[in-house]
């Protein structure tokens, strides 16, 4: 018996076609998003002081990216408008001629069933105070909010989008916009939810980007304490309740989406947001960026994560191919 346990575990990593042959996850370029900015009052496309190597894009040239995507075979984008005007209502964000509605349109006129177009679904683009829904005597009003959000809904989709991510964290958004959509004729249009999405710093750097940054106070009424876990399930089973297709953990934090998908058995994304993006291509300075990027998307989904939104999507897509 003294002799059994050796090589136990290594004789099936004594080389890579074992390695490969016994892995249990698998990072593909399948199951990407790569998330993009549109800003109506660019004519060319800008890179984003604050996350190096990413731009905001003007209309004329988001089918440039689309073609890159489909070119890695990235399945996915996932679009945030940045309007010329904004109002306390975010009326831009479903304007029949909105930037988001016309990206859209032109991505799905080009690329039709070669790349999903994902909407997100929020008002702190669109809003002149910069808050996620709409404000009166300095409160976020839910109800009032839900309103526009179902709206907005039937605009982008409308416009052609596959799927709508709403990601304001109003409470029966998700309720709301599956309503407005079947009602108007889009029952075949698919919700993936911001369920669990915490109040986090390391939005910061998307703040600055898609200028939605909260002109008073911050989030911490409608997104959730970091310190709670238990409430990230009852967050994400009321969106399941009212009708959500995928959930989304974000920001990526590896027990939350173990959580969901071990216990909720759903179709699971993860964003993996702008202060990642940043803490990763820092890390850079001190080791291997690629190593490093796929180790840490790896992991998401060792975690769980049937999909992954990230900035580093097309590079991740890059790197698998060679
Ligand atoms: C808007 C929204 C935010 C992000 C996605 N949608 C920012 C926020 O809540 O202020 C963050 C994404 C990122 O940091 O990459 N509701
Ligand atoms: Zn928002």
């Amino acid at each position: 018996m003294d002799t059994f346990p050796k090589n136990r575990f290594r004789r099936l990593r004594k080389n890579k076609k074992l390695r490969d042959l016994t892995s249990e996850t698998d990072l593909s370029p399948e199951n990407l998003v790569y998330p993009i900015f549109v800003d109506e009052n660019l004519n060319e496309r800008k890179e984003i002081p604050e996350m190096p190597g990413q731009y905001t894009y003007p209309l004329s040239e988001i089918i440039n990216v689309g073609e890159e995507l489909v070119d890695l075979k990235i399945p996915a984008v996932l679009i945030f408008g940045i309007p010329s005007r904004k109002d306390p209502f975010g009326s831009s964000a479903y304007a029949e001629d909105g930037v988001v509605q016309k990206a859209v349109r032109l991505l799905k006129d080009t690329f039709a069933d070669e790349l999903l177009v994902i909407t997100d679904l929020c008002l702190c683009e669109y809003t002149d105070h910069g808050h996620c829904g709409i404000v009166k005597n300095g409160k976020v009003l839910n109800d009032e909010t839900l309103e526009i959000y179902g709206k907005i809904a039937v605009s982008q989709a409308g416009a052609g989008a596959d799927i709508i991510a709403p990601s304001g964290m109003m409470d029966g958004m998700v309720l709301a916009i599956r309503e407005a959509l079947d009602r108007e004729g889009f029952s075949d249009v698919p919700i993936m939810s911001y369920a669990v999405k915490y109040n986090s710093v390391l939005y910061t750097p998307f703040r600055y980007a898609a200028q939605s940054a909260p002109k008073f106070g911050d989030r911490s009424s409608y997104q959730m304490d970091i310190r709670n876990s238990d409430e990230a399930l009852r967050e994400a089973k009321a969106d399941l309740e009212e009708g959500a297709d995928i959930l989304m953990v974000k920001p990526s934090f590896l027990d939350i989406i173990y959580r969901i998908k071990s216990e909720l058995k759903v179709p699971t994304a993860t964003y993996c947001v702008s202060g990642e993006y940043v803490m990763l291509k820092a890390s850079s300075v001190y080791f291997d960026e690629r190593r490093s990027v796929l180790e840490y998307h790896t992991c998401r989904k060792r975690a769980g994560a049937d999909i992954i939104i990230t900035y580093y999507a097309k590079d991740i897509a890059r790197w698998l191919k060679d």
